[in-house]
């Protein structure tokens, strides 16, 4: 597309301090020079995501965290981490509503799109994970789940916000499958994400990237890119080795 894109590695519960220090020194050996004309992101575990920070910078890598509180500013939410004390730590943004956490966490759209509020409030980065199960594909569901998800995001925003979001289609059955979506699949879902948001908020849509994620690798990742809607991936498994997420951003290059 003609957006810039974004690349964003969802470490899930993954690595230790030590090893995301020693993944960042090692991701910057592995970029490309040309990889400035993409923004690139990691999510670490909470407890990782100081060090991160400090570890990226002076490189163009972003840290984002991969939840957040749907409360704050704060108060008595035990193991919650607000908004506010992930912008303190250095965070660009944050993974929000990611269907590991709809599903075993109980999340809801309303959850969803609160927790998406408290990014936006703090000035960070919301990227807002929507997706289908097989079931809700395989009954022919799909779109309509897509935009219930959707619109529970959209009511709530105002337009100052409509340039600070991302969206991230993430097919449930195409995470850590191994099985992709196909790009015909992945640019209908985009195009009928992006037709909501113009049919909501008028020709801001030209500027709203939406991710896809589910099974991207170094491999497959420049058939989504090509796609005119797809503007970058979230990407699990292929991001947790500095060398193989090196690789997959220069095939989104
Ligand atoms: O947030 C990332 C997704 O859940 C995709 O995971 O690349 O391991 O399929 P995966």
């Amino acid at each position: 597309s003609s957006r810039r894109p974004f690349i964003v590695g969802n470490w899930k519960m993954h690595k230790t301090v030590a090893e995301t220090v020693g993944y960042v020194a090692e991701f910057a050996s592995h970029l490309p020079s040309s990889s400035s004309g993409c923004d690139m992101a990691i999510a670490p575990p909470f407890t990782a995501l100081s060090s991160a920070v400090a570890a990226a910078h002076g490189t163009t890598l972003q840290v984002f965290a991969q939840n957040v509180a749907a409360e704050g500013p704060s108060g008595a939410f035990t193991g919650e981490v607000s908004a506010a004390m992930l912008k303190e730590v250095g965070c660009q943004g944050v993974i929000v509503g990611h269907s590991e956490r709809r599903r075993y966490y109980g999340e809801t759209d309303a959850v969803v799109a609160m927790k998406t509020r408290r990014a936006l409030d703090a000035q960070l980065l919301p990227i807002v994970c929507l997706g289908e199960t097989l079931a809700e594909r395989e009954s022919g569901a799909a779109l309509e789940v897509i935009a219930r998800q959707l619109r529970a995001i959209t009511d709530t925003l105002t337009d100052a916000d409509v340039h600070r979001i991302v969206i991230a289609y993430e097919p449930v059955w195409a995470i850590g499958t191994g099985q992709a979506a196909t790009p015909d699949i992945a640019q209908q879902m985009h195009r009928h994400i992006r037709a909501i948001w113009e049919a909501t908020f008028g020709a801001s849509a030209d500027t709203l990237r939406i991710l896809y994620g589910g099974s991207v690798t170094a491999d497959n990742i420049a058939e989504f890119t090509a796609l005119s809607d797809v503007d970058g991936a979230l990407v699990g498994g292929a991001s947790l080795s500095p060398s193989g997420f090196a690789n997959l951003v220069r095939g989104a290059l």
